[in-house]
């Protein structure tokens, strides 16, 4: 029997539908059989395992999958346990969350020192003893599984470090955030399971394919007409587009066409000032794939 590719996903929380949703965008068509573990894809030789997010990390790096969608958050506690990491491929630009040092109203914070001495509950015990160390804090890190909003209450701790999105869970709990630990986001993770020549190919296919997802999301075709004489202005008014392609205007010296990949958001205000500069019949288009 010859082997498959597999990707570790969340089962379900913050990432689990988005990053199928990334797996289906990268040209994987998911089969969502009766096995809640394990969907095959159709058209390549993969498997996509279903685990809880604190477990893509370990099965990555001992080669139960081959790659792994996981909050940077998640990564990094594991890193900072000392044990073999996988290595981070790529940031995929969702999932965006931090975790947090949050306290009651009544604990008055005026920077790491204020934790001296304090006890803080967290579910990231790494990642908040790093934090510390480089402070030069002495805190007691009291660990939790879950629930870690619910500490100050109980007395287990005066503050908390935890992951805060959207910030309800904080506010529901009586609780403000006064300092960022680390910022986080969905990556891409690889292990270093030795793969036959075909499965490798099919490895670099999905790196480029999710690759060229992320890159065009958010990024636009800009096209226009322009004097040749305002190419430089125009060039850099586009946002974050390299070397623009210039073709001629068929019977006109002096005006060229313009087409250019902007990486970033275009603006109304940005094609306000490109018509400022000279610029005629701008017109922008949503990249549906690039690679
Ligand atoms: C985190 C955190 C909070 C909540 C914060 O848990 O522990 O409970 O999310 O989100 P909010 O700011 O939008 O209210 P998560 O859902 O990641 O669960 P897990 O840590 O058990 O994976
Ligand atoms: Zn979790």
């Amino acid at each position: 029997m010859s082997q498959r590719l597999r990707i570790a996903l969340q089962k379900s929380g913050r990432l689990a539908d988005k990053s199928l949703e990334l797996v289906e965008s990268a040209g994987l068509r998911v089969v969502k059989g009766a096995n809640e573990l394990l969907y095959r894809i159709e058209n390549a030789p993969i498997d996509v395992l279903r685990v809880r997010d604190d477990d893509i990390p370990t099965f990555v790096a001992d080669g139960v999958a081959d790659f792994g969608i996981v909050g940077l958050n998640v990564l990094a506690e594991r890193s900072s346990e000392g044990e073999r990491a996988p290595e981070e491929v790529m940031r995929l630009g969702f999932g965006r969350c931090a975790l947090k040092i949050a306290a009651p109203e009544s604990f008055r914070y005026e920077g790491p020192h204020s934790l001296d001495g304090v006890r803080i509950a967290t579910s990231y015990p790494g990642v908040l003893r790093r934090f510390l160390d480089e402070h030069g804090v002495g805190a007691e890190i009291v660990k939790m599984r879950g629930a870690v909003e619910v500490a100050p209450r109980l007395k287990l701790s005066q503050v908390v470090c935890d992951l805060v999105s959207t910030g309800a869970t904080l506010e529901a709990n009586g609780l403000a955030a006064v300092e960022t630990v680390l910022e986080s986001e969905a990556v891409l993770i690889r292990g270093r399971r030795a793969l036959d020549p075909e499965l490798q190919r099919n490895a670099e296919s999905f790196v480029d394919r999710v690759g060229g997802v992320v890159a065009s999301r958010g990024a636009k075709y800009v096209m226009m007409n322009a004097p040749r004489s305002a190419l430089p202005q125009i060039s850099a008014i586009l946002p974050g587009a390299g070397a623009p392609t210039v073709t001629p205007l068929a019977g006109r010296d002096d005006a060229v066409a313009v087409h250019a990949v902007c990486q970033e958001s275009v603006f109304w205000e940005t094609l306000e000032r490109l018509k400022g500069a000279g610029a005629s019949a701008i017109l922008v288009l949503p990249i549906e794939k690039m690679m």
